[in-house]
């Protein structure tokens, strides 16, 4: 683990095809058993973090839900402040420790609006949140291990930036397809396959029909 940051760990569950939602959106990939799975996972985690897309779509709440333990910090990444403050994020920020990063492209008037919550807003970048200076922070403020949790844009920043450490995948039975579908890893993707990351398998867990993928990056 780089000592400047956090423990990364990507973590989705896609379609056999690597599709993360269907083309209108719809990510209901997991059974109940992967996503109970899942909130286990958040428990032993510091801090989760999602993009702005993410919220919008998904409206998520990102807590460890029936499971015994601790719900982790939530992370958006929303370079403008856009957030809704009318999602389930924003609504129980005063209840589960709340981040919501932020670039310098954020309005004084999106940010007034947030400050208003009892949440804490950093600034990191110019353009889209910095993601690197944003895990130096996070690791100044103790966070030592972070759950990814999407979408495929942000995943790709932190593939792209090699920004990662592991990444758990759950194989669904489904076969969506779907040129708009977002899938695992979205951005610009690499070229060439030498230049891409190169992962070993670490374990596979056999979940009824699902399939669960350990990789991480070869050292
Ligand atoms: N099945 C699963 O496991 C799973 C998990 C999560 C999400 N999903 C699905 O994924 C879809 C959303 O994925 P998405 O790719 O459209 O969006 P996303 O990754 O959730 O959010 C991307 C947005 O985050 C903001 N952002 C700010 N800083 C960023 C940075 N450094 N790197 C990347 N993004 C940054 C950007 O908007 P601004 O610049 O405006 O801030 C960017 O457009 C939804 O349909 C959701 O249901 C599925």
């Amino acid at each position: 683990m780089a000592s400047y940051r956090p423990y990364v760990i990507l973590s989705a569950a896609a379609s056999l095809d690597g599709k993360i939602a269907t083309k209108s959106g719809d990510s209901r990939f997991s059974s109940g058993k992967d996503k109970t799975r899942v909130y286990r996972l958040r428990a032993t985690v510091d801090a989760i973090l999602v993009g702005k897309n993410t919220v919008k779509r998904d409206d998520p709440i990102l807590t460890v839900h029936q499971v015994k333990g601790k719900n982790p910090i939530r992370i958006i990444l929303d370079s403008r402040a856009t957030i809704s403050t009318k999602s389930r994020i924003i609504k129980t920020c005063n209840k589960i420790p709340t981040i919501i990063a932020v670039s310098k492209k954020a309005s004084n008037k999106n940010l007034e609006k947030l400050r208003k919550f009892p949440l804490k807003i950093i600034v990191s970048g110019n353009n889209i949140v910095n993601i690197k200076k944003l895990l130096k922070t996070l690791w100044k403020l103790k966070i030592r291990k972070i759950l990814v949790e999407g979408g495929g844009t942000v995943n790709w920043e932190f593939v792209k930036q090699n920004l990662f450490d592991e990444i758990i995948v759950t194989i669904t039975p489904f076969l969506v397809g779907g040129k708009d579908a977002v899938s695992i890893i979205e951005g610009k993707g690499f070229s060439q396959i030498t230049k891409s990351r190169k992962l070993k398998l670490e374990k596979i867990l056999h979940l009824e029909n699902e399939a669960i993928l350990y990789y991480a990056k070869s050292k």
